[in-house]
């Protein structure tokens, strides 16, 4: 897996004509760029991105999806409609989604299945908490965490799937995971996707990712991309750690 992957996750944290401008100095910064950069604006402003990157390098994502595919589900957004605006890739299961929505690992799976149905790529979340980290709990909470997700894919023959290992306590907070113990726990990551029948998983770190630190975790046997929040909110800051 050589080519990274780099996700940009705006959160909530952009207004509409916010989000528009800086689209708009994301597609002047990654004018020339050739590899995977994927923008995740909120639900409001994904229809005026998606114009926005119209035949240009860089690729639209999604923060979450529905668990059903259409019908009389209020405040839902549905699969089909992401991918009718060319969402290519989708966060599921969010640490932020996980505690304040209470999303279940179920319904986690329900959302995998139903944005591979419309050949869009999930990107699984997974991490722990700052007292599951004191605990040594790393490993045992996100084999928890995929058990889920890995069942349903391995009962329905599907092999694709993207996952971030975003240790809650890194998020948004500075501290980022040292590297060498992050890329201990995306080998148990990925021993559970072999185990799971899963071939090329690709595993994603993110946790107060910078310019700075960004190298530090795509180094050969690394992780095969980032997921970025506080730091891809500037087309210059994100464009460094693209270039790491
Ligand atoms: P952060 O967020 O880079 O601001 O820590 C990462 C994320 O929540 O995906």
């Amino acid at each position: 897996m050589s080519q990274k992957i780099f996700i940009a996750n705006w959160k909530m944290q952009l207004s509409p004509s916010e989000a528009i401008k800086t689209a708009k100095s994301f597609v002047k910064q990654f004018k020339t760029f050739k590899g995977t950069a994927v923008v995740c604006p909120d639900f409001l402003s994904l229809t005026s991105v998606s114009k926005i990157f119209k035949d240009t390098p860089l690729l639209l994502g999604a923060q979450d999806l529905a668990a059903f595919e259409r019908g009389a589900y209020t405040g839902e957004i549905s699969a089909l409609d992401l991918a009718a605006l060319n969402a290519k890739y989708v966060l599921i299961g969010h640490s932020e989604r996980r505690s304040y929505l209470q999303e279940t690992d179920k319904l986690l799976a329900a959302k995998i299945r139903m944005a591979l149905a419309q050949k869009i790529k999930p990107v699984l979340c997974v991490g722990e908490n700052a007292a599951e980290k004191k605990q040594g709990r790393e490993a045992a909470v996100i084999k928890a965490q995929l058990k889920g997700a890995l069942n349903y894919l391995s009962n329905n023959g599907v092999r694709s799937l993207l996952i971030a290992y975003e240790p809650i306590w890194a998020i948004g907070t500075g501290l980022n995971c040292n590297p060498e113990k992050a890329l201990n726990v995306k080998n148990t990551i990925l021993e559970l996707c072999k185990r799971a029948g899963l071939k090329k998983t690709p595993i994603l770190y993110g946790g107060s990712v910078t310019a700075e630190n960004a190298a530090d975790f795509l180094v050969p046997g690394g992780f095969d991309g980032l997921l970025v929040g506080g730091a891809s909110l500037n087309a210059k800051s994100f464009g460094k750690i693209v270039k790491s």
